[in-house]
């Protein structure tokens, strides 16, 4: 192989930061209404129910009450703590909305 070949190789395999999220906009469902908020990079999905005036429900802000519970309909979002959903609720899409950064382009979350 080529040293030519290998800076190619390389070039083509770019793992994409946390910091580079391209998520444009959060879509949120509180009381039967729907939401859309443009993202602001850095933002929860609890800030961004905030930013748009929602009346999003919210306790302890660490991850640990599950006052701010959601559920993902679509797109992905990671939790940065997460003390209250097991790996089951977690599959089923339920998210901590005070501890989730969206990781997909667009997102839509439901408070139930
Ligand atoms: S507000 Fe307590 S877990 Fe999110």
């Amino acid at each position: 192989m080529s040293d030519e070949l290998a800076l190619s190789d390389t070039a083509v395999v770019v793992d994409v930061p946390d910091a580079a999220c391209t998520t444009q906009e959060v879509m949120i469902e509180l009381d039967r209404r729907t939401t859309t908020v443009s993202y602001r990079r850095g933002d929860t999905l609890l800030q961004c129910a905030r930013s748009a005036a929602l009346r999003a429900p919210y306790s302890c802000e660490i991850g640990s009450c599950g006052t701010c519970i959601a559920r993902l309909l679509e797109g992905s979002a990671r939790m940065v703590n997460n003390d209250v959903l097991d790996d089951d609720e977690v599959a089923e899409g339920y998210i901590l909305t005070c501890q989730a950064l969206p990781t997909s382009r667009s997102v839509r979350v439901v408070y139930e």
